[in-house]
């Protein structure tokens, strides 16, 4: 971790372990954040091209480039454009992937950034602010009950999407949603039976879309095989079951090009939950290219 990282990276010594760095070869990191799994990858001598959609995450890039100058290569990117990543520094062939999907703690904890309903916030939760993405207030304020209520319900599991939905659209008639503690506040009206995270799923499901994080993991994975050389590894880490139902289905559909390494995902250590609680819904697999 550098001097001025706040999030720490989960799992990253299974991750080193799974992918076992040698020297002069060539690994990708799709979501580079504040770096943790870059600078342990790079501390065995080989080269890193690493990429975040969100541009906070240069600041970090360009303490690790000072350290470990010739071997890191960064760009504010889509992982899912990684044919585009690869040409621009004119690498043919990876030797290894590594994602650790989702979001950082700094990330999450920013309440300008509109990710958490604990603090207050504008209704944002693009995770690059400075591109055209929708924020999650266009998607509140202007799509239908009906489109509201199927992302809450396929992207968040919500049992009350639909109850959701109709009160959002009645309080946006009287008044724009425009923050998070806004948003929070109709759902928790609904969800009253949860004290403890009412507002969680409709977060994490509007993030989702705002992002489209799970059409931008199906487009990579579908993409990366071709990039990789023999032997190599691809290591996800992912938060929710819809983005890890992704990854397995993913492995077990290329059964003829690759081999899965862990037949049940890899969760973290009871120390590490404890060291970092965020840490606990991590699901690690792992898969081989033959
Ligand atoms: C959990 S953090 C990664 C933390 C990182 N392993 C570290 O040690 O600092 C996830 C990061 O992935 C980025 N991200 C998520 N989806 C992305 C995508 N499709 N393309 C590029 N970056 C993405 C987020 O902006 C965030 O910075």
């Amino acid at each position: 971790m550098s001097a001025l990282s706040q999030h720490l990276p989960v799992m990253v010594d299974e991750v080193i372990s799974y992918l076992d760095p040698k020297k002069k070869n060539t690994y990708f990191d799709g979501t580079f954040g504040q770096g943790g799994y870059s600078e342990e990858i790079l501390k065995y001598g080989c080269k890193v091209v690493a990429t975040d959609k969100d541009t906070q995450s240069e600041n970090f890039a360009k303490i690790i480039k000072q350290k470990y100058p010739g071997n890191f290569y960064f760009r504010i990117e889509n992982f899912k454009n990684i044919e585009e990543i690869l040409k621009f520094f004119k690498i043919s062939k990876i030797n290894g992937i590594t994602l650790d999907l989702g979001l950082s703690n700094t990330q999450l904890d920013s309440p300008s950034r509109g990710f958490s309903f604990k603090s207050n916030g504008p209704l944002d939760m693009r995770m690059n602010n400075k591109k055209g993405e929708i924020t999650a207030e266009i998607v509140v304020n202007k799509f239908s009950e009906k489109n509201l209520s199927d992302i809450f319900y396929y992207y968040g599991d919500e049992k009350n999407s639909r109850k959701i939905a109709k009160s959002i659209v009645i309080e946006r008639k009287k008044k724009i949603i425009k923050t998070t503690t806004e948003l929070a506040g109709i759902v928790k009206r609904i969800n009253s039976y949860n004290h403890k995270n009412p507002s969680t799923r409709v977060f994490q499901a509007l993030r989702i879309f705002v992002n489209d994080e799970l059409n931008a993991l199906e487009s990579f994975l579908r993409d990366c095989l071709k990039f990789l050389n023999k032997n190599s590894r691809i290591i996800i880490v992912a938060f929710h079951s819809l983005e890890d139902r992704i990854v397995k289905n993913f492995f077990k559909e290329n059964s003829s090009k690759l081999k899965i390494i862990t037949k049940k995902p890899v969760t973290p250590t009871k120390s590490e939950i404890e060291n970092n609680p965020r840490s606990r819904s991590a699901k690690l697999r792992v898969a081989e290219v033959l």
